[in-house]
């Protein structure tokens, strides 16, 4: 099996690197558009092969496609991030324009590949790659979920000292500072809902870090994160390869579901080797679900930058 990832940045080859280590694949292409830096990547990667023993082989190309060809999944790192001076709606313009190309790219070399977005901002690159690939819906997921919810549980880790493997939690909602919904709610500690374990405040205080959780690292290292982001791909990338039938928060299109309609958003999904498979629609209450409908709104007026 072949994998693509697509972008040796920050966040890519650190997926990549994931990827290899848990050798979730025979190969490995990791491609980028400036010149001879997946291929650095790519050696750098392969040279840790018999220090950490795994068998997967990484290829570094520059924006060579036919390399790709025949991958079983693709995931899109690609992507600008933003500059001083530079508004949102122009990042939207400038990554809409990659990602779309790049996507292209990859399904004219795989024309049967699960395309998975983590190019920011993510919710809205993800709709593009729905509208514009003419794919199967199950086949285009986004990466963001995930993220989210593994900081959800490292914020419940410290505020209870417990181990974060022992936590259950969701966030669901948009990938966005004000957009993403921390559900506390439905959040175990070994099975026991944590909003009996935490007082109110504590909570809160937990939601708020998470929200956040991106901005803080963005402050903390100068540039946005890599280690939690690449594995938050990996992991999406083997529950697709192993076909885990996993439960993870995927921005996936809703048809409906939590009563949303024409937009990809974050909700609870099985992962297995056809993609998405089936959304988990369970009931909110009404302040998880005004919240939700509002995280659309947010989402919906980033989409519609795409058609203006
Ligand atoms: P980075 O700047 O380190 O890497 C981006 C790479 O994309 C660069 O190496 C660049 O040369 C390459 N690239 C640009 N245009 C390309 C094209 N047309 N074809 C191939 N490669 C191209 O950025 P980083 O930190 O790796 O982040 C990548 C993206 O992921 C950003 O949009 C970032 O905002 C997003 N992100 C998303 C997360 C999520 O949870 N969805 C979490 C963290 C980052």
């Amino acid at each position: 099996m072949k994998i693509t990832v697509v972008g040796a940045g920050a966040v890519g080859a650190t997926c990549a690197d994931n990827i290899a280590r848990r050798e979730l694949a025979e190969e490995v292409i990791l491609l980028d558009i400036k010149e001879g830096f997946a291929e650095g990547k790519a050696i750098d990667m392969m040279q840790t092969a018999t220090l950490l023993g795994f068998d997967t082989k990484i290829k570094g190309v520059t924006n060579d496609y036919s390399a790709t060809a025949g991958s079983a999944v693709a995931v899109i790192t690609s992507g600008l991030p933003r500059k001083p001076g530079m508004t949102r709606e122009e990042l939207i313009g400038i990554n809409a324009g990659i990602v779309k190309g790049v996507a292209e790219n990859i399904l004219k070399h795989s024309p049967d590949a699960i395309i998975v977005v983590i190019s920011n901002p993510m919710d809205t690159m993800t709709y593009l790659a729905l509208k514009s690939l003419g794919l199967p819906k199950n086949r285009i997921i986004g990466m963001g979920g995930i993220l989210d919810s593994s900081r959800f549980k490292y914020y419940l880790s410290q505020a209870l000292n417990c181990n974060p493997n022992d936590l259950q939690g969701f966030v669901i909602g948009g990938h966005g500072d004000t957009t993403m919904i921390p559900l506390t709610r439905f959040a175990t500690y070994q099975s026991l809902p944590v909003n009996n374990l935490l007082d109110h405040a504590t909570l809160e205080k937990v939601a708020a870090d998470t929200m956040v959780g991106g901005a803080t690292l963005t402050g903390l290292l100068g540039t946005s994160a890599w280690y939690a982001p690449g594995a938050a791909g990996a992991a999406l990338v083997e529950a697709i390869v192993r076909d885990e039938k996993k439960l993870f928060t995927c921005c996936v299109a809703l048809d409906g579901e939590y009563g949303q309609k024409d937009i990809c958003l974050g909700v609870p999904v099985i992962i297995g080797k056809n993609g998405w498979e089936k959304i988990i629609d369970f009931k909110l209450n009404d302040d998880e679900q005004a919240k939700f409908n509002k995280s659309a709104d947010a989402v919906r007026n980033m989409n519609n930058v795409l058609t203006e």
